[in-house]
């Protein structure tokens, strides 16, 4: 039986004996002397052979990378001078006197050590073989601590744990859904839930009061760093409740998680609103470790010569801005072109830039290819404006406002990493306020958040001016990354109905939600809720680059498994049972006729 955990040993142990499991992470033969480091999920132990105890030391010369082992020993102090800092178990070793191969193994593809060069091809492939690296093991334990956190911050304040279908239909948060054919009814189709929305709504309705789920969701939308087709939200709803108090809880299950998981206590949650977001960041999810902010300088532009500004200075839809990057006087030629190639990609036109050399020399202190088309008091008051340094350089976006937000407010986000700029560890801020609809470019709107959201007006109001409809929703946002979202919810028919009727759901639509509007009129208490993504809440608080990182068997970019090679064609018995006929993509059928 194990005595121990590998890296559960340490100096205190000296002179025990102990028996331990694991894989061999890498074998060492020191002239005459056999150096095994055992690795299980607690960490790296080594245990060391002479040849004195002769079975198990031909046993440890046979042993491979990731053979699986059981081996007894004595715990003794390193010799002098070998000791490891680096390593939990650095001051000991044991003294290897039985070893049993459990189990053989191949050479791994990929190497297992901590900094695993492997492309994430390969890994995905043998994900059993990247879990087992340390790296892997620590992430995965610590989204087990967030999730125990989650659990019992919730459970401490009245939440149950309510499941809730995957088997369902679809749930409007706006991306496509994943279907499942039923079998039973012919030509139907289950849809797996995008989010527990409908659900959780309606366990208020049952008089839950209060409810959380740790919940599987499912949308099938474009692939990023931090989005999966499937992934996890802590689901939470409430009834009788406010805004304040939803934000209080979310504010204080955080704090918990923080504290407990990793030693940080979180500083304020600053409150902003949707419309100071977009000025000051470019988006609706402010990322405040980056001191730069978006200056808005139409004002000074309306009547320069330079068409590029005046242009947008005057037109309602319009947006010129200026961006002060501190000590960016630096930046060569060929780096303001990367930039303005990047700011490009979202549909900036170009990128004018002001290099301040001297603030004290006037005009000759500056650099720019527009300094022509402008007056230098007009430079000025900008200069002024963004509180220009000498060594700085001010970068200037005009266009629609749409453009503008997206391109510089992703060259925000650039230039604060570029320059190293990030103020703090973790800056958690709320986002409110928001409209209700955003409008598309045909007039028509769609919910910025979901067609259950509470809107801060009346049906009617809401009927006559919904662009300017606001919503009672609310975003937590951490280091730019949008963590969950939220809103008190329509606990009134009439009101649900004009939100359809906004929508232009036509009836089929809205009679998809009947059960909705029947059950709010079944006594509905006011109830409201949050869903923060737990992945990405994981994937933040572990430093990962991408929330596969912390996803044990996440999908490919693509959206498939590579280890099972899912999702992946059917027998033909099976299509029959759920009365299902494949049309090859025309794509298929043009390359097989050709
Ligand atoms: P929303 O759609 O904003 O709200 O989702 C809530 C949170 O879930 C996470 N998230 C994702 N994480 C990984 N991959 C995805 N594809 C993905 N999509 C969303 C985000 C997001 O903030 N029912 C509402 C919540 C509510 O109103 O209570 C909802 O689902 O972190
Ligand atoms: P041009 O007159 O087009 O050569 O542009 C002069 C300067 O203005 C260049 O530095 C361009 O990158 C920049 N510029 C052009 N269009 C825009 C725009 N929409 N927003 C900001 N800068 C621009």
């Amino acid at each position: 039986m194990r005595s121990h955990y590998c890296g559960d040993i340490r100096s205190s142990d000296v002179g025990e004996e102990v028996e331990i499991y694991g894989w061999v992470h890498r074998r060492r033969d020191h002239g005459g002397v056999i150096f095994l480091d055992v690795r299980d999920r607690t960490g790296i132990l080594q245990v060391v052979f002479d040849p004195d105890t002769q079975e198990s030391f031909a046993a440890a010369d046979s042993v491979r990378n990731e053979f699986v082992l059981k081996a007894k020993g004595k715990v003794r102090p390193r010799p002098e001078g070998t000791a490891n800092a680096d390593m939990p178990t650095g001051e000991i070793e044991v003294l290897g006197l039985e070893l049993t191969v459990l189990n053989a193994a191949k050479t791994p593809p990929f190497q297992l050590d901590e900094h695993s060069e492997a492309g994430e091809d390969i890994r995905l492939r043998y994900r059993y073989l990247d879990l087992r690296r340390p790296e892997m093991q620590q992430r995965m334990q610590t989204r087990a601590k967030i999730t125990s956190q989650v659990r019992s911050f919730l459970e401490e304040n009245g939440f149950w744990d309510i499941e809730t279908p995957t088997l369902s239909r679809a749930t409007p948060e706006g991306a496509r859904d994943y279907l499942v054919p039923s079998r039973t009814h012919p030509g139907e189709f289950f849809a797996l839930p995008q989010s527990p929305q409908v659900y959780k709504q309606l366990l208020m309705m049952s008089g839950m009061d209060k409810y959380y789920q740790i919940a599987r969701c499912y949308r099938d939308e474009d692939l990023r760093a931090d989005r999966q087709p499937e992934f996890t939200q802590i689901d939470i709803e409430a009834s009788f409740t406010s805004q304040d108090q939803i934000m209080t809880m979310t504010e204080g299950m955080l704090r918990q998680v923080f504290t407990n998981v990793l030693g940080v206590e979180l500083g304020e949650f600053p409150i902003i609103t949707w419309a100071d977001a977009m000025r000051g960041f470019g988006n609706d999810r402010p990322d405040l470790r980056n001191p730069m902010r978006l200056v808005d300088v139409a004002d000074l532009m309306s009547a320069v010569e330079f068409k590029v500004f005046q242009g947008p200075a005057n037109d309602p839809k319009g947006r010129v801005v200026a961006l002060r990057a501190p000590g960016g006087a630096t930046l060569s030629r060929k780096v303001i072109d990367q930039y303005t190639a990047f700011v490009g990609r979202y549909g900036a036109k170009g990128l004018a830039y002001v290099k301040v050399n001297d603030l004290s020399a006037g005009a000759d202190g500056l650099q720019s290819p527009i300094l022509k088309f402008m007056p230098t008091d007009v430079i000025q008051s900008v200069l002024e404006r963004v509180g220009a340094q000498t060594g700085d350089l001010v970068f200037f976006g005009a266009d629609q406002a749409k453009v503008v937000n997206d391109a510089m407010g992703a060259l925000r986000n650039e230039l604060g990493a570029d320059l190293a700029l990030l103020e703090g560890e973790f800056k958690p801020c709320w986002v409110v306020d928001w409209p209700m609809f955003a409008e598309g470019r045909d007039g028509t709107f769609s919910a910025e958040h979901h067609p259950f959201t509470r809107p801060t007006c009346t049906p009617q109001e809401l009927f006559e001016n919904p662009g300017a409809a606001q919503a009672a929703a609310y975003d937590v946002v951490l280091n730019g990354y949008e963590l969950g979202g939220g809103s008190l919810r329509i606990h009134d028919q009439n009101m649900q109905k004009a939100v359809f009727d906004v929508l232009k759901m036509d009836e089929e639509g809205q009679e998809k939600f009947g059960f909705l509007l029947e059950a709010l009129q079944y006594g509905c208490p006011p109830h409201g809720g949050i869903a923060l993504g737990l992945d990405r809440l994981v994937m933040l608080m572990t430093d990962s680059q991408s929330i596969r990182e912390v996803i044990a068997f996440p999908k490919t970019q693509t959206a498939s498994c590579a280890m099972m090679d899912a999702p992946g064609s059917v027998e033909e018995q099976q299509l029959r049972d759920l009365h299902i006929r494949i049309r090859t993509p025309a794509k298929a059928v043009n390359s097989e006729g050709s």
